[in-house]
């Protein structure tokens, strides 16, 4: 993987897994978090989720947002364990051709992208608190989201 030395890498896988399993043991919790840390960032993005737009719903009371929370959360989270443990890209339960269209037709652009990134490593901080976070975490997390998000907008094109 790029911008780590070949044996560092299982290092990084490691240390990635550590991180997801303890991320794991409260999913709904974390990925609540991550999906209202993105609307946070860019509350304009609300105007995209069916399940928002023109709701009165506070997010704690939307279960169609909760359920959306954790399928994006979980995926992002094991697709990027992957990406370390085996170098490469895959998604469960839908292909990256789906994804690539359903996102271009939500009028999802690149700098969304990078919102969810920012949303991402935020919350993964969060979970696993200041004295375990590191850089090389945070690099490692960026870099397997990174190649998923690449991967989902060459199929947008
Ligand atoms: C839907 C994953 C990035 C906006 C979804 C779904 C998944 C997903 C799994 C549900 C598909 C289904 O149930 O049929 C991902 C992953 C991303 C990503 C893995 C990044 C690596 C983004 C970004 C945005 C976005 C950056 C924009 C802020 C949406 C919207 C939907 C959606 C609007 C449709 C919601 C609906 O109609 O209920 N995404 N997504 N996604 N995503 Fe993403």
């Amino acid at each position: 993987m790029a911008g780590f030395p070949a044996e560092r890498q299982e290092d990084q896988a490691l240390a990635m897994k550590e991180s997801w399993e303890v991320v794991a043991k409260d999913i709904p919790r974390y990925s609540f978090l991550f999906f209202t840390t993105v609307l946070e960032i860019a509350p304009a993005a609300k105007q995209m989720f069916p399940f928002l737009r023109d709701s009165e719903v506070t997010p704690q009371n939307n279960p169609k947002l909760k359920a959306h929370a954790v399928k994006v959360f979980k995926m992002t989270c094991e697709s990027a364990v992957r990406v370390w443990e085996k170098g490469e890209v895959v998604v469960k339960d839908m292909t990256l051709k789906y994804l690539g269209s359903l996102h271009r037709k939500n009028g999802v652009t690149d700098p969304h992208f990078q919102v969810l990134r920012e949303a991402l490593l935020r919350t993964l901080k969060e979970a696993i608190g200041d004295e375990k976070w590191s850089q090389e975490l945070e690099a490692a997390w960026g870099e397997a989201y990174d190649q998923l998000a690449a991967a989902i907008r060459v199929e947008m094109k």
